[in-house]
């Protein structure tokens, strides 16, 4: 591999073009047999000439209290809105309209990380009774009315979709940050989100530590109130009902148990608020190039309904499956695929609190065979970790997946097909599913029934959504041509983000501003920039090479380079601090920082230590660097911009390429030294660095 990294003469057509095509897998005749979507002429019933009206499809799964009057509004390019005129509410979607049918059945069996410990089911109904009940006590207690926004950060227990319900039953905006976040983090989203309610967790569990949650809701507010914001209130569940499990006090007139304020709302029932569908039903915050995440903000009707028909044609979920996707539902994947679009197809969904691999890397596949799950649904990293710790664990279990799901990040195609062979024994079909926070559910992906699965490749655009990948002029790139480029897609779909909340400027400059014909109203001249370059086989099927932007995917999550350099700045011996990222067998890829000194400042003084307590206190623990190298200084151009190419290549033992436009291409030599010794010295040479990581590296830190 590595004759082909000699320099960066190299260009991302040749890489591209090395790529071995895998040979296509065609899903059994008993999956095809049960699917829900098996008709071969539904990509012409999407074809253009159907848009927008192809998508009906998807909003006639939900139930509308007033129906719409314009499929698509698009006068405002890129503001586009859907289902104009309809009135819906979501909660009443995922939960009411089941009653009827599916009161009875399991919407969700919890399992704790504690194996011991008993699962908790609840059926519809009981479901029904925890949203009802807790938002009468969100409108009494707390104050919240339509309009609102209320942040919740919460781990993986049942009371997440139950608020998540009751706010979107009254309207409030909900934003939930990731648990793992600091509570640093939660308050910076709560400023920007201007949430005077905080709905937290007292504890959970993490790899068998009954980790103390509590803590980081007084961190969050406390952050909250430097930047302006009042949090009035803050709600705590249980992680044991009426039992201490946080050592941290409650501050009196702030903080309540929910669980000694419910007994006042026992039976109580609220009407689910009926929405316009552009109402936002909720933020879900991500990183992009700029310090400051982006709350992209999603609609109720657009983002319901796509959600809705993903769920039903691309994961296949039918009210008698058991569904069970492993993501946290503090990520975008959890949001639609565990809550939103899961109930509104009435699915049974399992819960799960902990970690895949506690106590040991056959957990899943116990949980599988106990609860009879037969729809999986999980992420490239953690099918490497289970693969590394235990490749032989899934033969042990009797259970049987119908279908499996790959999201979040490029897969290669051995670790498909242990997935396929091993995990799914054979028998299941896999969904490559790519999409993004932004993009509200799949916008990439095989219909698993009627096409074939290529491993490595996502597939063909998801239905409705036509996919072009542009060059840097804007000129097309024709599928099959084998270069690589950035990966557009040319139409609205209902599940795109709104907008970014409190600055639809820097949505259009993200998401639209490359390509876009600014003055033109045409959707046609909006195409939407994915942040991805990839490339287009000549069957159409799209294969995601990594980030074009400053951001580096760990694991499946974002980590923004200017998020982790302004944590590390905040140390006070740092004055230049430069994230790369480093290829990892497990996560993909794990940050590395490289930070230079202030005057006075000595490399022994632990500076190394400082800088990952503070990504890990003001981000969290996903952004702890696997290294931090203090250098004498930093590459830079002549215009003093810090050459992050340069050290990635480094880090990750590549060619460095052309630096003979640097200021000071001296210290890439002394850099080079410093680094690759010591990391020869921890036996830690990175073994056979994928291509496309190489090809994303050389691209690292560019300017545009
Ligand atoms: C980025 C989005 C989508 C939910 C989880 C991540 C990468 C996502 C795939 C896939 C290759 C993928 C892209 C994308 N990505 N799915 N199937 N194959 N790459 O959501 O945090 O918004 O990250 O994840 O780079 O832009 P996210």
């Amino acid at each position: 591999m590595a004759e082909k990294t000699d320099g960066v003469e190299v260009s991302e057509a040749q890489i591209a073009s090395h790529w071995k095509e895998e040979d296509l897998i065609h899903p059994s005749i008993s999956f095809i047999g049960q699917a829900n979507m098996a008709n071969p002429k539904i990509r012409e019933h999407f074809s253009s000439d159907n848009f927008p009206e192809s998508f009906r499809l998807y909003a006639d799964l939900l139930d509308w209290d007033q129906y719409w009057h314009t499929t698509l509004d698009s006068s405002e390019p890129p503001f586009f809105k859907w289902f104009v005129g309809g009135k819906l509410n979501a909660s009443y979607n995922c939960v009411d309209r089941h009653l009827a049918k599916h009161g009875n059945k399991v919407a969700f069996t919890w399992v704790s990380e504690i194996e011991g410990e008993p699962d908790r089911v609840i059926s519809y109904r009981e479901l029904w009774v925890m949203v009802n009940e807790f938002a009468a006590l969100l409108k009494d207690f707390a104050g919240v009315k339509t309009g609102d926004r209320v942040t919740l950060h919460m781990p993986m227990v049942l009371e997440l979709p139950v608020t998540m319900l009751a706010l979107a039953r009254l309207g409030v905006t909900h934003s939930q940050v990731f648990g793992g976040f600091s509570g640093a983090a939660c308050g910076d989203r709560i400023v920007d989100s201007d949430s005077h309610v905080l709905i937290t967790s007292d504890a959970y569990y993490r790899s068998g530590q009954l980790l103390d949650h509590k803590i980081k809701a007084d961190e969050a507010v406390v952050q909250a109130e430097k930047g302006g914001v009042k949090v009035d209130k803050v709600l705590v569940w249980q992680r044991y009902a009426a039992k201490a499990s946080s050592p941290t006090p409650m501050v009196e007139g702030r903080d309540y148990f929910v669980n000694d304020l419910l007994s006042d709302y026992r039976g109580q029932r609220v009407d689910p608020v009926s929405l316009p569908a552009d109402h936002p039903l909720f933020l879900m915050y991500t990183s992009g190039t700029t310090a400051k995440p982006k709350g992209c903000q999603h609609s109720t009707g657009g983002y319901l309904a796509y959600a809705a028909g993903t769920s039903k044609f691309y994961q296949d979920i039918h009210p008698e499956d058991v569904y069970w996707c492993m993501a946290d539902i503090g990520w975008i994947t959890g949001h639609s695929y565990i809550v939103y679009g899961p109930l509104s197809v009435a699915a049974s969904s399992v819960l799960f609190e902990g970690v895949p691999n506690y106590p040991d890397p056959g957990r899943p596949w116990r949980i599988a065979e106990r609860l009879g799950v037969n729809i999986f649904h999980t992420a490239p990293t953690t099918i490497r970790m289970l693969r590394k710790a235990g490749p032989d664990e899934p033969a042990k279990y009797d259970y049987h997946f119908k279908h499996m799901t790959t999201v979040g990040e490029p897969i290669e195609p051995e670790v498909w097909r242990w997935y396929y062979d091993v995990v799914g024994k054979g028998e299941a079909a896999i969904v490559d599913t790519y999409w993004q926070t932004e993009t509200g559910g799949f916008i990439g992906t095989t219909l698993p029934a009627l096409e074939p699965m290529k491993p490595g490749s996502c597939g063909p655009g998801a239905l409705g959504i036509v996919p072009v990948i542009l060059d840097e002029d804007g000129n097309k790139i024709e599928p099959g041509s084998g270069k690589a480029g950035n990966i557009c897609m040319s139409n609205p779909w209902p599940g795109r983000m709104q907008t970014i909340y409190g600055d639809p400027e820097r949505f259009v400059d993200t998401y639209y501003a490359k390509y876009a014909k600014s003055d033109s109203k045409d959707w046609r001249d909006w195409p939407y920039v994915t942040g991805d370059g990839g490339t287009q086989g000549a069957d159409g099927y799209l294969r995601v090479v990594g980030r074009v932007d400053d951001v580096i995917n760990v694991a499946g999550h974002r980590l923004g380079t200017k998020e982790l350099e302004s944590a590390a700045l905040t140390v006070e011996a740092v004055s230049e601090a430069a994230a790369v990222p480093a290829f990892d067998e497990l996560k993909g890829r794990v940050p590395e920082m490289y930070v230079s000194l202030k005057p006075g400042f000595g490399a022994d003084s632990g500076v190394d230590e400082q800088v990952r307590q503070a990504i890990s206190q003001i981000i969290g623990p996903i952004a702890r660097p696997s290294h931090v190298w203090v250098t004498s200084d930093l590459p830079k151009t002549r215009s003093g911009k810090i050459m992050r190419r340069v050290i990635a290549s480094i880090s990750n033992f590549i060619d460095v390429g052309d630096t003979t436009t640097l200021s000071n291409p001296e210290i890439v030599e002394e850099i080079q030294r410093q680094v690759q010794t010591a990391k020869v010295g921890l036996g830690k040479i990175p073994q056979g660095v994928p291509q496309e990581v190489i090809q994303e590296i050389m691209r690292f830190g560019e300017e545009k």
